[in-house]
């Protein structure tokens, strides 16, 4: 059977550096919290649970992480959720030993921080096998300027020579500092190991905390093997501390996620603009313009279209639909729905519940919320569609708008099939335009319209005949 996996993960610190008031675990990289991006990698190994270790700003990281890991459907994955408290703090050794009396001896703990988002599971996968329920396995990497970490102290030369020790930077002396192999932060110990080794911790270094990395000798004193895994990609063990990392490592975030797109066949004009904030599926043939961005669930059925400098949020696009540049697309809670072959843009704006059928065109500066448009309607300029249900082939025409709000409740405006509405009409809702009827252009209506009617609520056109213009008196 395999070792029950038991994840720790560190998030006590404070982010001075993020000059922030929002706890720096909190920061979002591809939309998503930092911190819940390391759960997420959490899950995907099957660990039976994840210890958060909460300190600085404890109370909301606790409460926002329930919530965003919620959202991003994680407990789907069956991973048990849990927060100890850090106070104050004394060093990523002491962060570990809040966590003990959640950790049973049967498992492994693997330790992980909050603020490195994009360590891969398959990396933790293989650092996991090494540990095999009875090494100490250590995620390493080797650094052109290793300042600041710990380094990976060996018996001899090269990567096959045994581990002996972690020093810490401010502890090391000049041959020490001059390793360049240093340690990523990251480890896998077998539990029943771990507890003896935390309660052998002391505070005696040139910061006075408790180092997590003074386990490595005691391993070493008690004759347990101690592994290194070196990695070469620095980004998966990058921690963000300040606003130019954090936006550092959002940009290979998102390129990868712009490889993983292009692999599929999806077509980016250029993969270095370009932002998924959330979940993006593809079909067949999908081209995508410079600066989109996408967020939530989104979905582009084949041969979709996406102009440049559109913004799409949990919408989905039907086979053939075209988005022209500059649309804003949000269905928030309710989703939007794009027909097959549908027109939509340039500057157009779906917001939710805007539910379009195949070859519906909306033009620019067009307006839909909480509608239903059939096959073929057309609103091509200047227009607002809201609470509406519209019929198949209707054309409403440039600068019309449904009232659909009365100052205290919203209505319903229902516009049969084949109706054309002339420009610059109010449709005073509740109100329904019978089936292939006209209203004029002007036309303000509060009433229903009867069906194949040509209706028309304006002010009767006159003409004087001959009309003298006044003319400007003369002074004196
Ligand atoms: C740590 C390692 C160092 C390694 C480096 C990699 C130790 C002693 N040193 O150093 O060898 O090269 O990470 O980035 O472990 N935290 C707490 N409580 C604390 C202290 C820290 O929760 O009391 C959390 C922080 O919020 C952070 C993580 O632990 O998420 C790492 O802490 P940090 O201060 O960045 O460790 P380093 O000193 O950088
Ligand atoms: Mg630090």
């Amino acid at each position: 059977m395999a070792i029950p996996i038991d994840v720790v993960i560190m998030a006590a610190g404070k982010g001075t550096r993020m000059k922030s008031t929002l706890p720096k675990v909190l920061h979002r990289l591809g939309g998503r919290a930092l911190l819940v991006h390391v759960i997420d990698c959490a899950a995907r190994l099957s660990a039976r649970q994840a210890v958060v270790v909460t300190g600085h700003g404890a109370m909301e990281v606790e409460a926002a992480c329930a919530s965003l890991a919620e959202s991003t459907a994680i407990f789907e994955k069956n991973i048990s959720l849990k927060f100890v408290r850090q106070e104050p703090q004394l060093g990523t050794g002491h962060a570990v030993q809040q966590a003990l009396p959640l950790l049973a001896d049967d498992g492994v703990t693997l330790v992980l921080s909050g603020d490195v988002p994009l360590t891969q599971a398959a990396t933790l996968v293989t650092l996991l096998e090494r540990c095999d329920g009875k090494r100490l396995a250590l995620l390493t990497l080797s650094m052109a300027d290793p300042t600041g970490y710990g380094r990976i102290v060996r018996a001899g030369d090269g990567t096959a020579s045994q581990v002996r020790a972690i020093v810490e930077h401010k502890d090391a002396n000049d041959a020490e500092r001059a390793i360049r192999e240093i340690y990523s932060g990251i480890m896998a110990v077998p539990t029943r190991l771990l507890r003896g080794w935390l309660a052998r911790l002391d505070n005696r270094n040139a910061q006075n905390e408790y180092y997590l990395t003074d386990i490595v000798k005691y391993a070493v004193a008690d004759g347990v093997p101690v592994v290194a895994y070196q990695i070469s990609d620095a980004a998966q063990v990058a921690g963000v501390n300040s606003p130019l990392q954090l936006a550092e490592l959002e940009r290979v975030y998102q390129s990868r996620r712009a490889s993983a797109l292009m692999e599929q066949g999806v077509r980016l004009a250029d993969p270095a603009r370009f932002d998924v904030r959330g979940t993006l599926a593809c079909g067949q043939d999908v081209e995508i313009d410079v600066n989109c961005v996408f967020e939530g669930h989104v979905t582009l059925g084949n041969q979709v279209r996406v102009g440049a400098n559109c913004v799409i949020a949990n919408a989905t696009i039907a086979a053939g639909a075209v988005i022209h540049p500059f649309t804003h697309i949000d269905g928030e809670k309710l989703g939007v729905q794009v027909g097959e072959g549908a027109r939509i843009g340039p500057f157009a704006r779906l917001r939710p519940g805007a539910n379009l059928g195949p070859e519906v065109h909306i033009g620019n500066f067009v307006e839909v919320k909480n509608s239903t448009l059939a096959r073929g309607a057309k609103a091509n300029h200047l227009a607002y569609l809201g609470d509406a249900t519209v019929g198949e082939r209707v054309n409403y025409g440039a600068g019309s708008i449904t009232a659909n709000y009365d100052g205290a409740n919203k209505h319903r405006t229902v516009i049969e099939d084949d109706v054309h509405i002339g420009s610059n009409c109010v449709l005073v809702a509740p109100i329904t335009i019978g089936q292939g009827g006209t209203v004029g252009g002007g036309s303000t209506l509060t009433k229903d319209t009867p069906a194949g009617a040509l209706s028309v609520a304006r002010g009767k056109q006159i003409s004087l005949a001959n009309w003298k213009r006044p003319v400007k008196k003369v002074k004196g």
